[in-house]
Parts: C-alpha cells; sequence; structure tokens
C-alpha cells in the first residue's frame, strides 16, 4: 500500500481510539508517539540541534511563545449536553469550498532541515487528508513540483503563501507561477519585513538560506535567473547573496496592495494581522481574508493571542483565529 492511500485509511477520533487500543491488544503501539512533549523529544532524538532549534526556537526570550501558550491555555470549552452527537461534522466552507475540517497546514519554509522529501511529504500527507496546503515562500522544492506530486494524490486545496520582496517582477512572477500551478489562494506574510533575533540560531550561527536550503523558488524562477550572470548551479554563492538583497521590502504599505490585485485573481489573505484597525484596513484595501497570526520567530514581546486592541470596524476579525471577509 502507498503512504498516501495508508494516510487517508487512517480513521479519526473514537475510531482511530479504538483501533489503537485493538492494537493494543496484539502488542503493538503507534509507531508515531501520542503525547505531544514525547514527539518533541523524538525529534530533539533525531534532529540535528541546529535544526531542532531552528523549528523549536522564537525570537528573543522566546516570551512571544509563552504567551501564545498561556493565552489558549487561558481559553475553556463549555460543552452542551443532550444535543445528539452521534454524527461528527467538523466540515467548514471556506472560499466557496467545503473542508473536513477547520484546519490547515501553514507556511513552514525551509523543510528539508527535518526531512528529505521536505514540503512535497506534507503537501502530500494534506491533501490526503483534503485540508488546504500553504506552500511557503521558502519551500524546499518549488511551487510547480509540490503542486504535481499533491495532485498525484488527491485534489484537495492548495495555498501559496509570499514573502513579498523587493523586486516587483520576481513577485509577479511568482504569484502568477502559483496561480498557473493550481494554488487557490495567496497568503501574504506581512510580518517579517526583517529577521528576529533569534538567541537559538544566533548561538548555531545557522541560517538554513545562507547555506542555499528554502531557496528552490528563487533558483528556479526565470526573473531571479535572469537577474545573475551565471546559474545558481554554477555559482550559488552569488545567488544565495542576491537572494539575501531581495527578500525583504519594509517599505511595503497599504496602497501597494493593488499590485497583488492585478497580478492575481485568487483570493488574497493578509497573514500576521493582529489588530482590528488593521483588518479594517485590509477589508477596504479589497482583500479577502485575514490570518491571525504572530511571528514568534520574528519577534519577542508583541502581543500574544489574547491580547486586545480596541475595536473598530475589523472586531470581528479579532475574535477569530482566521476570518474571512465575506
Ligand atoms: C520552522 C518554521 C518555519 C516557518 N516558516 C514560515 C514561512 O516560510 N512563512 C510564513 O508565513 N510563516 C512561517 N512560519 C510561521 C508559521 O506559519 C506560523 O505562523 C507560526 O508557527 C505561528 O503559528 P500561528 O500562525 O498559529 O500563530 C514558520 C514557522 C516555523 C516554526
Amino acid at each position: 500500500m502507498s503512504e498516501s492511500k495508508k494516510l487517508s485509511a487512517l480513521p479519526t477520533g473514537p475510531a482511530r481510539e479504538v483501533q489503537i487500543y485493538a492494537m493494543g491488544l496484539g502488542g503493538g503501539k503507534p509507531s508515531v508517539p501520542v503525547p505531544m512533549d514525547l514527539l518533541e523529544q523524538k525529534a530533539r532524538e533525531i534532529l540535528a540541534p541546529r535544526a531542532y532549534d531552528y523549528v523549536a526556537g522564537g525570537a528573543g526570550g522566546e516570551d512571544t511563545m509563552r504567551a501564545n501558550r498561556e493565552a489558549f491555555y487561558r481559553r475553556r470549552i463549555v460543552p452542551r449536553m443532550l444535543r445528539d452527537v452521534a454524527k461528527r461534522d467538523l466540515s467548514v466552507e471556506l472560499f466557496g469550498r467545503r473542508l473536513p475540517a477547520p484546519v490547515l497546514l501553514g507556511p513552514v519554509g525551509v523543510q528539508e532541515i527535518v526531512h528529505k522529501d521536505a514540503d512535497v511529504a506534507s503537501a502530500r500527507a494534506a491533501a490526503s487528508l483534503g485540508l488546504p496546503f500553504v506552500l511557503s515562500t521558502m519551500s524546499s522544492r518549488p511551487i510547480e513540483e509540490v503542486a504535481q506530486s499533491a495532485a498525484k494524490v488527491a485534489e484537495s486545496p492548495r495555498w501559496f503563501q509570499l514573502y513579498w520582496g523587493k523586486n516587483p517582477e520576481l513577485t509577479a512572477s511568482m504569484v502568477e507561477r502559483a496561480e498557473r500551478a493550481g494554488y487557490s489562494a495567496l497568503v501574504v506574510t506581512l510580518d517579517t519585513h526583517s529577521l528576529g533575533w533569534r538567541e537559538r540560531d544566533l548561538n548555531h550561527g545557522y541560517l538554513p538560506f545562507m547555506l542555499g536550503q528554502g531557496i528552490a523558488n528563487y533558483f528556479s524562477d526565470p526573473v531571479f535567473r535572469g537577474l545573475l550572470e551565471q546559474p545558481p548551479e554554477e555559482n550559488p554563492m552569488a545567488a544565495i547573496q542576491l537572494w539575501g538583497s531581495l527578500f525583504s521590502n519594509p517599505a511595503l504599505s497599504w496602497k501597494d496592495i493593488g499590485f497583488l490585485r492585478r497580478h492575481t485573481r485568487v483570493p488574497i489573505i493578509l497573514k500576521g494581522i493582529l489588530c482590528a484597525h488593521d483588518a479594517a484596513r485590509a477589508l477596504e484595501a479589497g482583500v479577502d481574508a485575514v490570518i491571525v497570526s504572530n511571528p514568534r520567530r520574528a519577534t519577542s514581546g508583541w502581543r500574544h493571542r489574547g491580547a486586545r486592541c480596541t475595536a473598530g470596524r475589523g472586531a470581528r476579525v479579532e475574535r477569530a483565529h482566521a476570518g474571512t471577509f465575506r
């Protein structure tokens, strides 16, 4: 049986519990640890220390990471009883499409540092479950390869996350490549206009991009390649330097959103909005949705999820982790 078939055959919820306990009768155990702290411990054992720290760490004293967790712990669910819950339905509708659960795989760059199959493996896993997969600009495999590989598993939604850099032609090229390859939404990350002060990474002296990891979308881009005197395969250092000079664009402002609208027809989602006023600006700028998330890797001490920003027109958006305007 192929890996993808195995994944989609996995039962969920109570059926999965029964499956595990039945396996236990014959002495079997789940191959992947169930408790999260054990899973984390296994990852630490397997990964190179700098790769583990790159994934597990946050910026500064990691205050934002701690505050995020604490904000979640403060939330409690009060269940209602006697409501006929025999049939569970976790499905939601998003951008005109029904998803099996309100879950998506968020953009995570440079996945090759944790597994050789990188983004291809996670995109295929998401496809097997019918959940949207958000491919990072900093993926280890190009936009087109990930799309083709995931489409072989199932036709499930793929979105592309954009780090909006300094070169407009390059930005337009990536956005158009993603749309052509079937990515059905554009997630624009706004909160990483500079590298975070990540103590763990600094301590290792480790930034994977400087080793040429996680920049497959640049190396495969015709506009990027056209800016180089020699192709990246012949002179990787020059290509890495060019990437570094173009990666982020701290000068972007609300008036630039129209540029993206002109280059894509898919819904535009702004990632990193934390304040109701900014959600209102996003609505005015014509974007379709926001993802409320804070850059624990980019900074420490920013407002965490439990913090409130005074209500404006977009206040309803702040109450949800992710919200669509329509
Ligand atoms: C190793 C790692 C790499 C990440 N790479 C990206 C990325 O390339 N693009 C991006 O928008 N977010 C990236 N993120 C941030 C996540 O998408 C997500 O926003 C973050 O883990 C916080 O979760 P939250 O959005 O639920 O708050 C990365 C996070 C980690 C841990």
